[in-house]
């Protein structure tokens, strides 16, 4: 097994990457980040010795923090597949301490992904296919009736269940835990007018619909204590609808994240699809992670097509994969400090060795993204 320690040569170019992260609750060797993806390899929602090597190969090769696939926090309706790993349970939660330890043995740093699909759960799926999907107002992406809005006494249940996959994340050893607030799922349910058109304390105004996640951002924070990592996730994209946006200014921006810094939260992980895409028509160049940290002072992660040349929901909506790109663009932007860390998804689900590859120059050795590598668990 090789640690990290063990490779000595970096090239000039990726030393922005390479640096270390220090931030009050949360160090890293450097700046690379996985990006969570599911992966629908954990049967009976137990993630078992494979997911734990895949996991490990990825510390051993030089990235700095892993962020999990998304893991199903405790409650009927979270998730859609009975292959996705939950972060409840004895068997699975015995299943996330393996996945910690491997990382750790390897130098590693690991944050689990805690989630809950909300209304974009299709009916009849999942380890409770009879229970009904739920979301604030019981609309689905498009605004259309296909549920009950949740009662708040459901609301505070499922408080309770991103507390407890919380309180237990920490137990369990992992580094921090990042709550899955983007994409349009349960959380940016809330946080959007379209799925949320409540009338209660939940829904109205844009500060209204962040109640939800910083009323979960603090009852994690009272689980784990004031000095755990908790990152938040959140995208104006949502699943179909690339357009959307939750801010439309920076101003809005600002207004958005205030509660949420408020409530606990200490990084933010700003889903783009592509990295050098400005967040706003307002002539600045900054990207979303840019104008986030810049808006809160709190380290970002950016992400979406890092080394690749196709964004990645192609690869959901038309089976396409991606051929490498340069980051000359994306070293530029993490050298001038617009950003802290750099997520990297697919390119680092197809190749295990990315981040050291990157380290050493070994451009040459860097892979196109084939579909075949959604389909095994390397
Ligand atoms: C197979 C796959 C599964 C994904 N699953 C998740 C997920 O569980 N949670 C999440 O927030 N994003 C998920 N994503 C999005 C990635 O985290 C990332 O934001 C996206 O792939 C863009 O990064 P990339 O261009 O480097 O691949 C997934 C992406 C892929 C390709």
């Amino acid at each position: 097994m090789m640690h990290k320690e063990e490779f000595t040569m970096t090239t000039d170019t990726a030393k922005a990457l390479f640096e270390p992260f220090r931030s009050p609750k949360l160090s890293l060797d450097n700046r690379i980040v996985m990006a969570p993806m599911t992966r629908g390899f954990s049967p009976g929602g137990v993630p078992g010795d494979d997911v734990a090597a895949y996991y490990r190969r990825r510390a051993e090769n030089g990235v700095g923090l892993i962020v999990t696939e998304g893991t199903l926090i405790n409650h009927p309706a979270a998730g859609a597949s009975t292959k996705w790993p939950h972060f409840y349970g004895e068997e699975a939660l015995n299943g996330w301490a393996g996945v910690v330890r491997a990382v750790h043995e390897a130098g590693g740093k690991i944050a689990p992904q805690l989630w809950h699909v909300g209304m974009a759960r299709k009916a009849g799926t999942g380890t409770h296919p009879d229970a009904p999907s739920v979301g604030p107002s019981g609309l689905n992406l498009a605004g259309e009736r296909a549920g009950e809005p949740l009662t708040e006494r459901e609301i505070a249940d499922l408080i309770a269940a991103y507390a407890q996959a919380a309180g237990d994340a920490k137990r369990l050893g992992f580094d921090g835990i990042e709550l899955h607030g983007a994409h349009g799922y349960l959380i940016d349910q809330f946080f959007w007018a379209v799925t949320n058109v409540r009338t209660d304390a939940y829904g109205g105004d844009m500060l209204k619909r962040t109640r939800f996640a910083a009323e979960v951002i603090a009852a994690c924070r009272r689980a784990v204590g004031p000095d755990f990592p908790i990152m938040l996730r959140y995208s104006q994209w949502k699943d179909g609808a690339y357009d959307a946006k939750l801010a439309a200014t920076p101003d809005e921006l600002a207004r958005f994240l205030e509660p949420l810094v408020d409530a606990g939260a200490d990084l933010f992980h700003c889903s783009t699809r592509r990295f050098w895409e400005p967040a706003f028509d307002d002539g600045a160049d900054l990207n979303l992670a840019g104008w986030t940290k810049k808006l809160t002072g709190k380290p970002t992660v950016t992400v979406g097509s890092v080394g690749l040349d196709l964004e990645f929901t192609r690869f959901f909506k038309e089976r396409k994969g991606a051929g490498t790109a340069g980051i000359e663009g994306l070293l530029e932007r993490l050298a001038r400090g617009e950003f802290d860390l750099v997520a990297v998804g697919r390119a680092l689900l197809n190749d295990p060795e990315w981040a050291v590859k990157i380290r050493e120059g070994r451009d040459d050795e860097l892979r196109a993204f084939e579909l075949e590598a959604t389909q095994r668990l390397y």
